[in-house]
């Protein structure tokens, strides 16, 4: 099969969908491998690089579209991307098509398949292709944390950690899910007191026994929220209700109770935000002041460590492009937990939360590619 890998349009988007050691992989299943000139030049990885795994190179976006059979992702796809798909090809990317009706649109004109990274599941219901950037997302809300809460910031002026003789700032997350626990490994490594409030009791026993009663567990509820707001340094937002909004954990009417110069890091922001008073920043410009409390909304805070984030990435997605590679579409029957990351297979809309979100007609996966 000729899989593709075209580099990424969106604005500054610097990840890629396949490394050189995935390409080479690959190729020693018998597969050929074309990518686009560049596609990896913004995170150090050359053409060379790839062409040393077998790839070849190829000069034009289009010549990939054209040629390859499979074609893998970051983002989603934009307009002339998904315009330049056709019957009988396989998209694999993030798709995230639920608030996108014109790609949805675009995706179903085409013919082609979509299989979308965020819809796959594993043998617990966890979803592996979106672990890996909340992995990223959480270890990056304490950096971002640490540095927005220095003075030239606009911050307090306290270091996470503190020193010999000087308290370590008080570090709080709220949802202790994949974001939240590296967040709380990171906050904890720096040497700040660190609390983790969650619904999940079976969560919270498992941080206590995992880290050995050094972060401290507590029940989420208004109560402790409140509380804890009072005495923070640092809030990192890490709450999911799976294909919900975020729940509003922190009103505007809080933030006069906190300390003037504290962060807020909605991590959640994708999800709409789990403080009432977030709205969605970009690396540019990533924060901005509310009533004297600092807030960071990056909604897509691993694209800023587009090196890390590819291979963290594409660790967890390669045994999906091998499986695709080797067996075509049969793959999504024959991986457990694949067949849920179908969401458009010619001209049928596969992902029913995509269906009722904006009232299309929807055909279970297993009917569609019968
Ligand atoms: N901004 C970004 O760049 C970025 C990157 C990756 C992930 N995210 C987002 O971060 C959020 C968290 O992702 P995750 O992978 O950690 O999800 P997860 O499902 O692993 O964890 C979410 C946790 O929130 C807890 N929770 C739910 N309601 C709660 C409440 N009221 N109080 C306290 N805890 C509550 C759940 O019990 C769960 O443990 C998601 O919205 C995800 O989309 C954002």
């Amino acid at each position: 099969m000729w899989i593709g890998v075209p580099k990424e349009i969106k604005n500054h988007e610097y990840r890629v969908g396949l490394p050189p050691a995935g390409v080479r992989e690959l190729c020693e299943h018998g597969h050929k491998v074309l990518v686009e000139k560049n596609a990896g030049a913004g995170i150090g990885l050359s053409d060379e690089a790839y062409v040393q795994a077998g790839a070849e190179i190829a000069d034009t976006a289009e010549a990939i579209w054209q040629r390859c059979d499979l074609v893998v992702k970051v983002k989603e796809p934009q307009a002339q991307e998904y315009q330049s798909l056709r019957p009988g090809q396989i998209l694999f990317t993030y798709l995230h098509l639920a608030p996108d009706a014109a790609q949805t649109e675009g995706l179903l004109a085409s013919g082609a398949t979509a299989i979308a990274y965020e819809t796959i599941v594993d043998r617990q219901g966890g979803l592996p292709l979106l672990a890996p950037m909340s992995e990223v997302a959480g270890r990056m809300s304490i950096q971002a944390a640490a540095h927005c809460l220095e003075k030239a910031q606009g911050g307090s002026g306290v270091l996470l950690g503190g020193v010999p003789g000087v308290e370590a700032a008080n570090v709080t997350v709220i949802g202790g899910g994949v974001v939240g626990l590296n967040a709380a490994r990171m906050a904890l490594g720096l040497g700040a007191n660190v609390t983790i409030l969650d619904r999940n009791l079976g969560r919270l026993k498992y941080i206590d026994e995992v880290f050995d009663g050094r972060i401290k567990t507590l029940y989420s509820t208004v109560d402790t929220i409140e509380k804890q707001l009072e005495i923070a340094d640092a809030v990192i937002g890490a709450v999911l209700i799976p294909g919900a909004a975020a729940p509003k954990l922190v009103q505007r009417a809080h933030l006069a109770k906190m300390k003037a110069g504290s962060v807020l890091v909605d991590v959640a922001i994708d999800q709409g935000g789990c403080f009432e008073t977030s709205k969605a920043t970009t690396h540019q410009a990533p924060t901005y002041v509310v009533d004297e409390v600092i807030h960071y909304c990056v909604a897509n805070m691993p694209g800023a460590v587009a090196r890390t984030s590819t291979f963290a990435l594409t660790n967890a997605t390669l045994p999906y492009v091998v499986a695709l590679a080797n067996k075509g579409l049969r793959a999504l029957t024959d991986v457990p937990g694949f067949l849920p990351g179908l969401n458009v297979h010619a001209g049928q809309l596969t992902c029913e939360p995509v269906a009722s979100a904006q009232n299309k007609p929807y055909t279970p996966a297993e009917d569609a590619i019968k």
